[in-house]
């Protein structure tokens, strides 16, 4: 049987992570979790964040996967290393590879991270970013209100102009090139960011570069699917599923299996 890489976030968010999966390395089996019932994870403590990951980690581990992805920045900010103290299989997170790829990008050396209140509090951006050039200078902006447009399906409407264009304001006068997309849902806000942001600014999404990173360490240790037919992938999530199921179908272009998961739910903070 072929053994899957799992992917996870708080909601529909990793999808765009999926999505590039899917186009870098078609072989490979995907078993995804979207914690749509707790959603979002931007406004929680730490620990919390640390202790709903934990949970989706052990419950994908009936699968038997040969890699976890937390495909959500919160997450990789608070939990990676602890997953990775965990379990014995490789755990890749979305930061590291968002920064390399944004520092590969800037020209001015002056960068934007926009993300959840959690994952610019924790500023692993600045850190991972400031690892790889000590000059670089970092703007960081949470934009707590996208993520909620994103679970509801409103990539495009004028509420979501409105939206995004407010919560980006104190960036348009400053000097940046380059903007990080910091939390996997913005991907699907793009053409309005873009909009609001004008096109001298590159967007950094972290899905195409951690894909690299998966295919590189699977490469690695000779652990690349090699199955001829194509493989069904698996999708779980805790809330919504209709609408997890129309929004991950219309992103990633194809009719998906998803099965429902009964989870407890508690209240934010
Ligand atoms: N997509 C997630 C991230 O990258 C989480 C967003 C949220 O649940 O607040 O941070």
């Amino acid at each position: 049987m072929q053994q899957p890489i799992a992917i996870l976030d708080s909601g529909v968010g990793g999808l765009t992570v999926v999505r590039e999966v899917m186009r870098q390395l078609p072989r490979e089996k995907i078993i995804y979790f979207g914690d749509t019932a707790r959603t979002p994870y931007g406004p929680r403590p730490a620990e919390e964040v640390t202790r709903f990951t934990r949970e989706i980690v052990d419950y994908l581990v009936q699968f038997r996967p040969k890699m976890i992805v937390i495909a959500c920045n919160t997450a990789t900010a608070v939990a990676l290393d602890d997953i990775r103290s965990r379990v014995a299989i490789p755990v890749v997170g979305v930061i590291h590879p968002g920064a390399r790829a944004a520092n590969g990008r800037t020209q001015t050396g002056i960068v934007g991270v926009i993300g959840t209140e959690g994952t610019i509090r924790s500023g692993a951006y600045e850190q991972a970013l400031k690892q790889l050039s000590p000059n670089i200078e970092v703007i960081s902006l949470a934009c707590p209100r996208f993520v909620p447009l994103v679970e509801q399906g409103n990539f495009r409407s004028q509420e979501t102009y409105e939206t995004v264009s407010a919560s980006l304001e104190p960036l348009r006068s400053r000097k940046l090139d380059t903007l990080i997309l910091g939390c996997t849902h913005y991907p699907f806000l793009v053409d309005t960011i873009s909009e609001v942001m004008g096109s001298s600014v590159n967007l950094i999404s972290s899905a195409d570069e951690t894909a690299r990173e998966i295919s590189t360490i699977l490469y690695d240790r000779n652990r690349l699917a090699r199955n001829d037919e194509l493989p069904v992938h698996q999708f779980f999530c805790s809330g919504d599923a209709r609408m997890f199921k129309t929004i991950a179908q219309q992103w990633l272009g194809e009719q998906i299996e998803l099965t429902p998961v009964v989870w407890q739910v508690p209240q934010i903070g």
